[in-house]
């Protein structure tokens, strides 16, 4: 793969390995600057005409090479920046290399590197997706599978810890304070799951008894006091573990399982085989330092990374273009487990919030592609929301289409049939179907295709036949390379509501039973279904559930949208008829109609759920936001930001005045009482809503609600509180916010995690003045640009989430934003070029915002960048 034209590989010219691994031994002598690596490659050929070996390698100083021992001459290889040819070998031969490299000058945290510093820190890796050739010469693409060895050598005392895949396989002294520890994967694997770790570090640990009778040693281990925090994290691994067991008969299969967490990370987490690498932000967990929500991103990417066990290590992929057959699938699982963990209805509503507010942001810009793509140039800049969330919803859909019971038959063909392979999503499709003779190949469609589909619905009653029409059509709109579009299968489920709310029986015209609820599969441009014998409906609720990742257009009017609103039992579509209604409203503002019933009837039917105690609190507190700016900021042809900011404010406005101070300030009351900092849903969902309505009340009663604000900041027995109270002084503009924000720092001028939400909030103010703040944080000396959490804090989340601040009329956020990303990219590829696809909706500007940015852009451009970023600069400016 490494040998792509012009650096761009295509899905079209896959050819399998000519040569495969079967074992590959590795000795590592760890240092903080110098590491020797030696590998010892067991090649085998795979056809039978004589053919060149091609390794990958980068940034790799050569100290040796040996073939079957022997000593090989220069002339005998050739060797470049990024690969090592040898021409003439026996079909079955042994290639010895050593090699010297320096982890403390990795700053791409890519291959070996430090985190933390040269004294205190500890080494890691990070192979995915192409790391491991900075590691050693190999064939670094996932379809090569080899049972991997692995001595580590190091100082004892420097180095106490020393931990790679797979199980223990030994371990002992050597001389000068030396000391060495083995280990064995028995599961051939690809070398993007490879990891070590070696260190000065902590460990919690729980044995763990699977249900096919292994015994398991969890341990978890980090930094010091960090320690203390992983507890909530080996909680939520035993669940995960457990679950899989019970839904998809997964058991784990090695003696260890090992989690370690880092402050030095370019991603969330990585599912190394038995060795999973954390980003500290999604492994750390008390009530302290962790909101909520960061409990619940714990327990998320736990188990989403323990998961890929077998979605993506026991079965892998065969290249990088099917990287959605292991995230999609996997953040699918994730999702499931989530909503049994908690609640289904909230936890859907929040997949679907970052679907719209991240995934179809990109499949309507310059960088869309499908979920998968058929080439790249940076493999790195396709961990994208379409791969990983688009990616889950067809997984959904799948499931969805199959039942319950199919789809566990044929998620268990899919491990029988590709258990130790590396598999296409064609595979995938063809083992799901086996369940129960379905031809899923349609679907392949909605892999190769970019761009959220609209689907249009026209109900019609005819009362004379007594029956419902209802009119469907589809259209993707063109996407970059993909001019023209085909219909795809979407299944569409939905009910027909009755005057009281309840779902009529839907009868369709050949069938004999007539369900309530009905998934009907609409797979071409436009087709009618026809409901017989059927009273007249109140009103459509279609795309239940979120069914299919479309945007959905079904006429309904403020009125509909209200009655859904009131009556709806499909906890997901009565918020989206909240959300749809909050958008006519939305779009009324924007318009500046001096009177936008909309809004009215939006905040009417609200202000009247309000009080029904039967409500699910976390539901209400979520029925009680309109769609954020993000989202909203879509439906704006050309987008003027801080107009749409200003619309939304209006909305956020009008609703807490109909609601008013008296009821907002009484149930803020009536649930602080409740709040006791428990950590259960119950108590997380009324805390959801003690927050909204102290957002609300500051709108309509500033004063008394700022001040009651800052003393629950003060007294906040944990997290949750203490940051949102903060976040609503900043929101709010109070003059308790600085005091507050300060003295957050100073509480938490330690702990990086927690320290980033300082970072954090103060990227998101509202301010007129945000961007000099921002640059004036550059300067701060907890800051560094060669953190990647910290550079997301400050700069991705002041450019992605502070619409009106980043796109400040003078141009000073694009400025700002355009010279953090020249030093970035010098340091950390990966880190720039995720930071840059903040800049890719500057052609839906407003023409004076437009010409601002797309001269940062052009100016990025000219310079000499990295092959990630100028990857996305060149795509965005099209
Ligand atoms: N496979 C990891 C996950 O669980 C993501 C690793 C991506 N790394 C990268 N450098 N792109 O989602
Ligand atoms: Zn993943």
């Amino acid at each position: 793969m490494s040998s792509a034209q012009n650096g761009v590989v295509r899905l079209a010219d896959y050819v399998a390995p000519a040569w495969r691994v079967d074992e590959v031994e590795l000795e590592f002598d760890l240092g903080i600057s110098v590491t020797q690596v030696r590998a010892r490659l067991h090649l085998r050929r795979s056809g039978v005409t004589p053919q060149a070996l091609v390794l990958d390698g980068a940034g790799l100083q050569l100290q040796a090479i040996r073939v079957d021992g022997r000593e090989l001459a220069d002339t005998q290889y050739t060797l470049d920046e990024t690969s090592l040819r040898i021409e003439q070998l026996p079909a079955v031969c042994v290639l010895e290399t050593l090699a010297l490299i320096d982890p403390a000058a990795n700053s791409a945290l890519s291959g070996l590197y430090l985190s933390g510093s040269a004294e205190h820190g500890f080494l890691l890796t990070q192979c995915e997706a192409e790391g491991f050739r900075r590691i050693t010469w190999y064939p670094d693409r996932p379809d090569v599978l080899a049972k991997f060895h692995v001595l580590l050598r190091a100082d004892r005392q420097r180095f106490p810890v020393l931990l790679a895949n797979g199980n223990p396989a030994g371990s002992g002294e050597l001389e000068d304070g030396r000391h060495w520890v083995a280990w064995v994967d028995p599961h051939p694997k690809p070398c993007y799951l490879f990891a070590l770790v070696a260190g000065r570090l902590e460990k919690i640990e729980q044995e763990y008894r699977t249900a096919d009778g292994r015994a398991v040693m969890l341990r978890i281990f980090a930094e010091g006091d960090a320690i203390a925090r992983c507890g909530y994290a080996m909680d939520a691994l035993v669940r995960a573990m457990r679950w899989d067991e019970q839904q998809y008969g997964c058991n784990y299969d090695l003696d260890v399982f090992h989690i370690v967490a880092t402050h030095d990370f370019n991603m969330g987490a990585m599912e190394n085989k038995g060795l999973n690498i954390f980003n500290a932000k999604y492994l750390l967990a008390d009530p302290q330092h962790s909101s909520d929500d960061d409990y619940a991103h714990v327990e998320a990417i736990v188990a989403h990374e323990y998961f890929h066990n077998w979605t993506g290590n026991r079965v892998t992929c065969r290249d990088w273009f099917q990287l959605s057959l292991k995230e999609g699938l996997t953040v699918y699982r994730e999702q499931q487990f989530s909503a049994d963990m908690n609640s289904a209805t909230l936890k859907r509503i929040e997949d679907v919030q970052i679907l719209r507010r991240s995934q179809f942001i990109e499949d309507a810009g310059p960088l869309a592609h499908p979920v998968r793509p058929e080439q790249y140039s940076a493999i790195d800049n396709f961990y994208t929301a379409t791969v990983y969330d688009k990616g889950a919803e067809l997984v959904r859909m799948i499931a969805g289409r199959l039942g319950a019971a199919a789809w566990r038959r044929g998620m268990d063909e899919y491990f029988l049939r590709h258990d130790g392979e590396a598999a296409t999503v064609e595979q995938f499709l063809a083992a799901l179907g086996s369940a129960d003779g379905s031809d899923l190949s349609p679907y392949l469609r909605w892999y190769a295709q970019a761009g959220t589909p609209q689907l249009q619905a026209r109900g019609e009653y005819d009362a004379a036949q007594r029956c419902y029409r209802l009119d469907l059509q589809q259209h993707t709109p063109a996407t970059p390379g993909q001019p023209h579009k085909q219909a795809l299968p979407i299944p569409l489920r939905l009910a027909l509501l009755g005057d009281d709310g309840k779902a009529l029986p839907l009868r369709l015209h050949d069938s004999a039973d007539a369900p309530g609820e009905r998934v009907l599969e609409f797979d071409s441009d436009r087709a009618r279904f026809e409901f017989q014998d059927i009273d007249a409906p109140r009103v459509a609720s279609l795309l239940r559930g979120f069914s299919a990742p479309v945007r959905l257009d079904a006429g309904l009017g403020a009125a509909d949208l209200a009655f859904l609103l009131r009556f709806e039992s499909d906890g997901f579509n009565r918020w989206e008829a909240a959300q749809q209604l909050a958008r006519l409203a939305f779009a009324g503002c924007l318009a500046g109609a001096p009177v936008v019933p909309e809004l009215g009837t939006w905040c009417d039917t609200l202000a009247e759920l309000f009080p029904q105690a039967a409500l699910d609190p976390a539901l209400l507190a979520e029925l009680l936001t309109p769609p954020e700016l993000n989202d909203l900021a879509q439906s704006c042809d050309p987008l003027d930001p801080a107009a749409a900011h200003t619309a939304r404010e209006a909305l956020e406005q009008a609703l807490a005045q109909r609601l008013g101070a008296n009821a907002l300030r009484a149930r803020h009351a009536q649930l602080l009482q409740a709040e006791r900092g428990d950590l259960d849903g119950a108590a997380r969902a009324r805390r959801r809503l003690l927050n909204r309505c102290l957002r609300l009340w500051l709108r309509v009663e500033p004063i008394a609600a700022a001040a009651m604000a800052a003393q629950r900041y003060a007294e906040a027995p944990a997290m949750t509180e203490r940051l949102a109270c903060l976040a609503a002084l900043l929101a709010a503009g109070a003059e308790q916010a600085q005091p507050a924000l300060d003295d957050f720092a100073c509480r938490y001028d330690a702990d990086p995690v927690t320290l980033d939400k300082w970072f954090v909030l103060q990227a998101q103010a509202p301010r007129s003045d945000t961007v000099e703040r921002v640059a004036a944080l550059m300067a701060h000396p907890r800051f560094s640009l060669r953190n990647p959490n910290r550079v997301s804090a400050l700069l991705q989340n002041f450019a992605v989430r502070n619409l009106p601040a980043f796109h400040r009329p003078d141009g000073a956020g694009y400025v700002l934003i355009e010279q953090a990303l020249a030093q970035i990219d010098a340091l950390n590829p990966t880190t720039a070029a995720r930071l840059a696809t903040a800049l890719k909706d500057w052609a839906r500007l407003e023409p004076a915002r437009r010409r601002l940015l797309q001269a940062s852009l052009q100016r990025l451009v000219r310079r000499d960048s990295s092959q990630d970023l100028a990857d996305i600069l060149r795509r965005t400016l099209g």
